[in-house]
């Protein structure tokens, strides 16, 4: 298959490739872009070496796949290009994610919502995905109300430039002797900030959560309360979840759904200090959870902790099986 990936040079990116790699995806031509700085520069593919190519070029090609994580503006205005040529676009911006005409797709959680129509297809949030893989089960059986959720983001999750901020304070780089990707150091620091203010005080990625769950589960009425934050981790989200239920349940029960739950990894004995943790989750496709007990301040509750490598299956990996099942459905040619 053509496959392109848009944002090549980036975070997501590369993991994008070793993905398609590990997955034996079937490529046959490798068309790697990022924007006109990055155009001549050298990728390595399947142990060969590609030169960058700009998505004018790439498009004039004619891919079956392009899959983009090159940021919205950039998907806003390439995206549409590429579809025009029949290339099925997934997308990890947020640009397209609340496009009532796009289909917002976790492969275990709503593969059924895509269509031989669907030409751009969006990948969701990092942390959506993440706390939705343990929640969509649970949510069946039980009935989920109201979600709060509080994040404990890593700086991969804002790219290259983050990770250089990061890199350069623990060199001991002073504010101001480098150049800064957030608006305050982030080493040995917690910005409660990600994504722009909104008018209700909300940030844009916790305005995210809220709305990619009501679209995925296909339930306007859940109730979504999240605070995100940032903290000086260099991969991997953190996520401590509240639920409140409808119906009664076991704890016992939610423990034995997460256990079949494709994708989902339970890491649960306090006693011998078990639990979820990023850096152990750095590399990994699954969503880990743990810390697992009841909520005694409502009826029928419970907390847990959350954890996910979020360029894998918050990005790449999620991406990846978005094209896998579009090649299951017949909707991108077998090879
Ligand atoms: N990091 C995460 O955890 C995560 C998770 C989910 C989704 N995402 C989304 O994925 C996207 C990229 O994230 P990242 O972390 O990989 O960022 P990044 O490390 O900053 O990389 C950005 C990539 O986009 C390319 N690019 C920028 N403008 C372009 C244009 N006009 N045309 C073609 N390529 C262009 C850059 O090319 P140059 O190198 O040439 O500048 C680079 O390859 C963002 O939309 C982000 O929201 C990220």
């Amino acid at each position: 298959m053509k496959v392109a990936v848009v944002g090549v040079t980036g975070l997501v990116g590369q993991r994008m490739m070793e993905v398609l790699e590990e997955r034996n995806f079937p490529v046959t031509e490798f068309l790697p872009v990022a924007s006109e700085r990055s155009v001549g520069k050298t990728v390595k593919f399947g142990g060969k070496d590609y030169t960058v190519i700009s998505a004018e070029e790439a498009i004039s090609r004619k891919p079956d796949l392009a899959i983009f994580s090159a940021g919205a503006g950039a998907s806003k205005e390439l995206a549409p290009k590429f579809a025009e040529v029949g290339c099925r676009v997934v997308d990890n911006s947020s640009y397209w994610r609340m496009d009532p005409d796009k289909k917002l797709v976790i492969p275990e959680i709503n593969p059924d919502v895509l269509t031989p129509d669907d030409y751009i297809i969006a990948n969701p949030n990092c942390s959506t995905i993440q706390m939705l893989l343990p929640l969509a089960p649970l949510h069946k059986k039980y009935h989920i109300k109201r979600i709060v959720v509080s994040t404990y983001q890593s700086v991969t999750g804002s790219g290259n430039k983050a990770v250089a901020q990061m890199e350069a304070e623990r060199e001991g780089k002073q504010w101001g002797e480098y150049k800064a990707f957030y608006p305050h150091p982030i080493d040995e620091n917690i910005l409660p900030h990600i994504d722009t203010f909104l008018d209700n005080g909300y940030t844009k990625e916790e305005m995210k959560m809220v709305n990619e769950t009501h679209k995925i589960l296909r339930d306007p009425l859940i109730g979504v309360s999240p605070t995100t934050a940032r903290v000086p981790v260099i991969g991997g989200h953190s996520e401590s979840i509240n639920l409140e239920f409808e119906k009664d349940f076991e704890l016992e029960d939610i423990r034995s759904i997460w256990e079949s739950t494709p994708g989902v990894t339970v890491q649960d004995d306090p006693a011998n200090n078990v639990y979820p943790m990023p850096k152990f989750a750095l590399g990994k496709d699954d969503v880990f959870v743990g810390r697992l007990r009841r909520d005694p301040s409502v009826t029928y509750g419970i907390n847990f902790w959350c954890v996910s490598d979020n360029i894998r299956k918050g990005a790449a990996t999620n991406a990846v099986q978005i094209a896998e099942l579009l090649i299951e459905k017949g909707f991108l040619p077998r090879y």
